[in-house]
């Protein structure tokens, strides 16, 4: 018997709905191989549909969301609305109330690929980090006091509780056991300064990682990191660390491994439904014009495939993509060689042959 998935869908703005159609295309191509069906559900949400309504996420989808498989997006974001509306009331709504605590974010360079690193190709470049996605400073703890005087004080605080920390940390131990490259499991914090908030995280690493004694551990400071990460990218195999740090080395690590166009990324709740991304955004100049790069949503669904357990329909998705893009002239919108539907077609293609 077939198995079935149901996925809601937020395409979202610009071109977020042309990168998740060669998404689906590619996912029911998948399908088809590995006798696995879809439902695939539609939710409007994005700027366009909060210009239109003033509606964000309401409360209710939330409760939908929890009954399906997975949450695949597209990208969400206009010039229009105010930086951080989206962001907190959409992305990271999505993040706290589905519990995603876990961003995962593979920097893999695939063979063919431009990579801004001299002298470094895809023997080098393929590493994952593991970002805590729930807390830190992202918690949104803080305020103003006197605002808009001279007085003026801001506060945002980085708040990291054992518990949040004591997950993240399990959850990239046993990735690292499972698809670690050399099973070496670095930590990135900045413990000579974070005195508090990282000496928890790393009692906590120290702690876990007894329970793990084929993983290898390793520690770095997060600015020597963003050295290493240029310098000698192959040093690293899995990376853990908090949620601001993560997201400023995880956008370091896109660009490494060709872009945006090609980077993808999920929010994982291991024990509920997940939200899987491709990282570049809505890019309105390219909307309609059938010239953006559908690889990192086709990525994103890869993605999707291993943690709904689908290890070989991922693996598969893989190899179609390794070979398409050995064929595309870049990863830059624009300048594929080929347009936005085409390579969408050309992953099918290596799947189904
Ligand atoms: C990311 C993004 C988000 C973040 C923004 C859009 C809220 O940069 O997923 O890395 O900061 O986490
Ligand atoms: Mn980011």
């Amino acid at each position: 018997m077939s198995k079935q998935y149901d996925i809601a869908v937020i395409p979202g703005d610009g071109t977020g709905p042309e990168v998740i159609n060669e998404g689906i295309k590619v996912l029911k191509a998948i399908g088809e191989k590995h006798g696995i069906s879809f439902k695939f559900v539609n939710y409007p949400y994005g700027a366009e549909h909060y210009l239109k309504t003033g509606e964000i996420l309401p409360d209710s989808a939330i409760l939908e969301f929890k009954d399906f498989d997975a949450i695949y997006l597209g990208a969400v974001g206009d010039p229009r609305v105010k930086p951080g509306i989206l962001e907190r009331g959409l992305l990271l709504k999505l993040r706290f109330d589905l519990d995603l605590y876990v961003n995962l974010r593979p920097a893999i360079l695939y063979e063919g690929v431009w990579t801004p690193l001299k002298d470094k190709g895809p023997e080098h470049i393929n590493f994952t980090v593991i970002r805590e996605n729930t807390e830190g400073l992202y918690a949104g703890a803080g305020g103003f006091l006197y605002k808009n005087t001279k007085n003026e004080v801001a506060i945002q605080e980085m708040i990291c509780t054992r518990h949040g920390t004591e997950r993240i940390v399990r959850f990239a131990f046993e990735y690292t056991r499972k698809y670690g490259r050399e099973k070496k499991l670095t930590m990135v914090g900045k413990t000579n300064v974070l005195t508090y908030a990282h000496d928890l995280w790393a009692r906590v690493f120290d702690e876990i990682s007894k329970e793990y004694p084929d993983v290898k551990t390793d520690y770095a400071h997060v600015d020597a990191t963003c050295m290493w990460m240029v310098k000698n990218p192959e040093w690293f195999d899995i990376i853990v660390t908090d949620n601001m740090f993560g997201d400023i080395i995880t956008d370091l690590a896109a660009i490494i491994q060709g872009g945006l166009g090609v980077a993808a990324g999920g929010n994982i709740n291991p024990n509920g439904v997940s939200m899987f991304e491709p990282m570049g955004g809505s890019a309105p100049k390219y909307t309609g014009k059938n010239v953006i790069n559908p690889i990192a949503a086709i990525e994103a669904g890869r993605l999707m495939m291993r943690f709904l357990g689908e290890e070989e329909a991922s693996i598969d998705i893989q190899k179609a993509v390794q070979k398409t893009v050995k064929m595309m002239k870049s990863m830059n919108a624009g300048q594929m060689g080929f347009s936005t539907t085409e390579v969408g077609d050309l992953v099918v293609k290596h799947i189904l042959q």
